[in-house]
């Protein structure tokens, strides 16, 4: 049974509590957490700790805290030359403290701590400084999920500014598509099979052969009757800057 450590309690965090309670080839011996209350749900009282010299040893320390706090986390467990992972998509190996074996074990996934996710189709993107310590990160990886994947750092940036693109500034757009509708009377509820049948539609298409609309048809009418429309300035630009985007396609600029 490999053991492991979590630090944290916030949306990966309990996501991966969830997750590994479930896994007979792992065992969760501690969680950190400076709010006890949060985890009382998911995991014995008597596995919360919020004292990083009442951690005890285990097999890997996984630091899901804000990137920000990673590197200051890492410096505060209690021991040396234990394998210790963060879970972000951005911070590189160097955040973690070099006393340590250096990892990262990040799902690329959105989470939040509401939301029920099926852990077993997350992509893992691991990382390690040897392969020994890669072995275990894997096989702790497999325990929960059937897409693992060894993730250069510098790969792990590029895929974290993607996903950037694809899930927060989509979400971003979901809500100004929102307030219009909410301005105008019309339900949101009307445009949800679109934004499920966009999502469907990448699984078999590219997204550049996805596209429609008015820009992709360079429909000019429509462009300025939308633009028109539109009484807010922030939502002219990004309407602006998207179609320029689109109209722009496979053009170097
Ligand atoms: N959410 C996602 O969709 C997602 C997906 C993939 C990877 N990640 C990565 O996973 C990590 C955690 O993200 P999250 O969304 O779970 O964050 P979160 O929900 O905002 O939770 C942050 C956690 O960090 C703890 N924390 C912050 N500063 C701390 C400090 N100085 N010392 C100790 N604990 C501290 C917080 O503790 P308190 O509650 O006590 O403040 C909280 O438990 C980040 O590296 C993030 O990039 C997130």
């Amino acid at each position: 049974m490999i053991r492991i450590t979590l630090i944290g309690s916030g949306n990966v965090a309990q996501h991966l509590i969830k997750a590994f309670t479930k896994s007979e080839a792992v065992e969760i011996v501690q969680v950190f957490s400076r709010k006890k209350e949060a985890l009382l749900p998911l995991i014995d009282s008597d596995k919360i700790v919020s004292d990083y010299n009442a951690l005890k040893e285990s097999d890997l320390f996984i630091i899901a805290v804000s990137d920000n706090a990673i590197s200051e986390v890492s410096s505060q467990i209690p021991f040396q030359n234990c394998l210790v992972a963060h879970t972000s998509g951005t911070a590189s190996l160097d955040t973690l403290d070099s006393k340590n074996r250096r990892s990262v074990f990040y799902p690329l996934q959105t989470f939040s701590k509401n939301k029920a996710i099926d852990f077993s189709v997350i992509p893992m993107c691991l990382e390690a400084e040897n392969p020994v310590d890669f072995d275990l990160l894997e096989k702790v990886a497999r325990c929960i999920s059937n897409a693992v994947f060894s993730i250069s750092s510098e790969q792990r940036k590029a895929l974290h500014v993607a996903a950037v693109f694809v899930n927060n500034f989509t979400n971003h757009l979901y809500q100004i598509g929102q307030e219009i509708c909410s301005e105008h009377q019309v339900p949101f509820e009307v445009l949800k099979p679109l934004i499920q049948e966009t999502a469907e539609k990448i699984k078999t298409l590219d997204p550049v052969d996805a596209q429609t609309g008015p820009a992709k048809r360079n429909d000019s009418n429509t462009i300025d009757a939308h633009l028109d429309y539109l009484t807010n300035e922030n939502q002219k630009n990004i309407y602006k800057i998207l179609t320029q985007s689109i109209q722009n396609n496979g053009k170097k600029l």
